[in-house]
């Protein structure tokens, strides 16, 4: 038998992309006072980088085409059921939820947004934050509703821009805070 501290939430990691805060996810997973087991990755693109995570760490993945959304999310939802997924952390996952499936695990889906929301929804936001001069962005982690990047905030993280900045550079000072903003935050939602 394994393991006799307190059980942890299960939980599956949606992914499209490099996988760079999966990867973080699964390091704070596996330290004790973490709340987080995490049991599946999921992804809407064969190609994602971030899936070698899953071989690495020997975690199961499923990719899913977005073909058809409902039907999809159907599968996706009966993934969930089977694994007996508590909690979704969205990170870096580029599809937008129905409202539907939303709701199916109301305040259960947490996400990661590359800037200090309320401030650049959406896409492209370092391109925004950089042309519109701010001083400052940063990254959001947040509860996923039914508008988008809107949800409840949970914790954010400022990040100065300097004059030389670029997209790429400002994109990469960023992504290094959200590495710890992402466990920071669950531990403040979840502590066991
Ligand atoms: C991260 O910067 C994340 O905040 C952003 O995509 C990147 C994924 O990087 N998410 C969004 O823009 C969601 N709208 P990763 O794949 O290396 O974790």
């Amino acid at each position: 038998m394994q393991s006799t501290g307190p059980k942890k939430i299960k939980c599956a990691v949606f992914i499209s992309g490099n996988g760079s805060n999966l990867k973080s996810l699964i390091q704070f997973s596996k330290k004790k006072d973490s709340p987080l087991s995490i049991e599946l990755i999921i992804s809407d693109n064969l190609n994602a980088k971030g899936l070698k995570f899953g071989k690495i760490f020997k975690i199961s993945n499923k990719v899913f085409n977005y073909k058809n959304k409902s039907i999809t999310e159907k599968k996706i939802i009966s993934e969930m059921i089977n694994k007996k997924i508590k909690l979704i952390c969205l990170a870096g996952f580029m599809k937008i939820l129905s409202i539907n499936f939303i709701k199916s695990f109301k305040g259960k889906i947490l996400n990661i947004h590359p800037s200090l929301l309320p401030k650049y929804k959406g896409l492209n936001t370092h391109e925004r934050a950089i042309s519109n001069n701010e001083k400052y962005s940063g990254c959001t982690v947040h509860f996923v509703n039914s508008r988008l990047d809107s949800g409840k905030i949970i914790l954010q993280k400022k990040v100065k821009i300097s004059k030389s900045d670029t997209v790429k550079s400002l994109a990469k000072k960023i992504l290094i805070q959200e590495h710890k903003l992402y466990p920071k935050a669950i531990k403040k939602v979840f502590s066991l």
